[in-house]
């Protein structure tokens, strides 16, 4: 399975979601690649950081669609995640491509909202190529907020699913940047429903 985890709107929580999908989808038996194709190389610092017992490759390069069938041989990869930088269409468009199920972090803001009808429509001019699944996922919610609880229905005009878990603001998961990541939280909740729409 190949998930790009992709958002035009920068600090949304793609490299944290990246990395916690890589954490909970990789075993011996079934080894991940994540791809960093962030210039900044977010995911790959972290990966050096915490010595991630799965392999993290930097390549911020807009062809991934066509390279990474190679690299997840070489990387003797089952599943690759794709951590896509924010703002980057030619890598963005290459990291849609190339995935079968698609991840749009998105929290729960103005100025998230305002930024998503580019995303969206970007993610669904690629699908209509390779009718990959796309879904939202809601990070950084604040229970019993205003903006937690009117959040989807703002996001109903998009027409994309919004997955039901939610990973919420949390210091624990802000803090975990360049750490093992040893307890996958709400994200191991996420991983199941994700799974789920994959099997779809
Ligand atoms: N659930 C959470 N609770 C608290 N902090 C979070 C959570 N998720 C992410 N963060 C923090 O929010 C910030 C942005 O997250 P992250 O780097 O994952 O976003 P990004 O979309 O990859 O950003 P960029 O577009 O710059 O690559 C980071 O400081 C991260 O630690
Ligand atoms: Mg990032």
């Amino acid at each position: 399975m190949i998930i790009a985890v992709v958002n035009l709107k920068g600090g949304v929580g793609k490299t944290t979601t990246a990395v916690h999908l890589a954490a909970g989808l990789h075993s011996p038996d079934s080894p991940v690649v994540l791809i960093d194709a962030d210039p900044q190389a977010s995911a790959l610092t972290w990966a050096e950081n915490a010595d991630t017992p799965w392999e993290t490759i930097s390549l911020a390069i807009k062809s991934l669609d066509r390279r990474i069938g190679r690299y997840m041989r070489t990387a003797g990869a089952v599943h690759a995640i794709i951590d896509t930088p924010p703002g980057d269409l030619s890598i963005t468009k290459g990291a849609l491509l190339a995935a079968d199920l698609i991840v749009i972090p998105l929290q729960p803001t103005g100025a998230d909202v305002a930024q998503m009808a580019e995303t969206a429509d970007f993610v669904d001019a690629v699908r209509r190529e390779t009718g990959a699944p796309a879904v939202v996922l809601l990070t950084r919610m604040v229970k019993g907020t205003v903006a937690a609880r009117t959040i989807r229905e703002t996001l109903e005009p998009f027409g994309l699913p919004i997955l039901t878990a939610e990973v919420p603001q949390a210091q624990a998961v802000g803090m975990v940047y360049g750490q093992p990541v040893n307890d996958l939280g709400h994200y191991a909740t996420v991983l199941e429903e994700l799974k789920e729409v994959a099997a779809a």
